[in-house]
């Protein structure tokens, strides 16, 4: 928990941070070419692609969520009614973080360690997409599916008092049939669009994997929380639902490799197009911030604007 007084130091460093990131955003914009090969267990997918634009409102996002100590957001999907009529859905995820750059617990890494060749990937991306994890036998996905991917997921930081709102489009990972599967396969080149490969990173890029990368997430749960995704259906009748001796509540998985677990896991990665972000530490004086992802000849430029809160 932040004291009261960190967390008003930490706004008016937000605003400095803020004017300086405006400053700095068109040199920050031109960063150099590099080749993205993305190594999949099929072999290995090359694209010749920009690095993107690290996003201004990114590393001050990061800092608020470093002081909060455990930080759950509200994701919204779009569903549909059985009129067809549009309708959303919400409910509450534990973000992961900036995909994929999830810091492991120890247990985790010793999981890893213990279970996967060279402890799992080199760290050879960054992004400012974030992530959180799932099961494909909820609803949400599907919902992905049928409405172009739109998502928004918001954080209230309440002892920052500052709220977070990221719109954008989101792709999910971990499809244990890798790029057999339509979706896991646009899905990966989707999120490659956003990867920055991070300074001097290059010579590792071809040994970098995505089962690895979704192996680290699922690693990152303990073991009863791995059990999870050995449940019965989520959101299905008890009643309707027969029983199976692999499904069941309460069992502890310490395999990462686990198939029935494994096949009902899942890493969703929001790709954001637009960040708001509203300041609430002076009440007499709150701050908005919006940032766009626009389309511009040398590749996407975030556009800052502060807007009446
Ligand atoms: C504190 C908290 C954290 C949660 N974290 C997740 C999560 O990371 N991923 C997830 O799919 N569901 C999570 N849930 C469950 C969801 O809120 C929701 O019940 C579930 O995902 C089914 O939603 P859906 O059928 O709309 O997909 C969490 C719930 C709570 C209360």
């Amino acid at each position: 928990m932040v004291p009261a007084s960190a967390a008003v130091s930490h706004q008016s460093s937000l605003q400095v941070a803020l004017r300086r990131l405006s400053a700095i955003k068109l040199d920050i914009g031109r960063s150099p070419s590099s080749s993205l090969a993305l190594s999949t267990k099929a072999g290995t997918m090359s694209t010749s692609s920009k690095n993107p634009q690290r996003a201004p409102w990114r590393d001050i996002l990061d800092s608020q969520l470093k002081q909060t100590a455990a930080y759950d957001f509200t994701v919204a999907t779009v569903g549909y009614d059985a009129q067809q009529r549009p309708v959303p859905r919400l409910r509450t995820c534990g973000c992961r973080g900036f995909f994929p750059e999830l810091e492991l617990n120890p247990k985790g890494q010793e999981a890893m360690d213990q279970q996967v060749e060279g402890g799992g990937n080199p760290p050879v991306f960054e992004s400012d997409m974030l992530s959180f994890t799932t099961d494909p036998r909820m609803e949400k996905l599907s919902q992905l599916e049928s409405s172009g991917h739109a998502v928004e997921a918001v954080f209230w930081l309440k002892d920052l008092m500052t709220q977070w709102r990221i719109k954008g489009t989101a792709y999910v990972i971990g499809d244990p049939s890798g790029e057999d599967s339509q979706i896991e396969k646009s899905s990966r080149t989707e999120i490659s669009k956003a990867l920055r490969v991070k300074g001097g990173a290059d010579s590792d890029v071809a040994k970098w994997t995505w089962q690895n990368a979704v192996t680290k997430y699922f690693a990152n749960h303990s073991p009863v929380a791995r059990g999870f995704f050995r449940n019965p259906p989520p959101g299905q009748p008890k009643s309707s639902t027969t029983s199976q001796s692999d499904l069941k509540l309460g069992q502890k998985v310490l395999d990462l490799y686990d198939p029935v677990a494994r096949a009902n896991f899942r890493v969703v990665v929001i790709r954001p197009e637009q960040v708001e972000c509203l300041d609430l530490t002076d009440q007499e004086n709150a701050k908005r911030w919006n940032w766009t992802l626009v389309d511009g000849d040398d590749g996407s430029q975030w556009d800052e604007i502060e807007l009446w809160p």
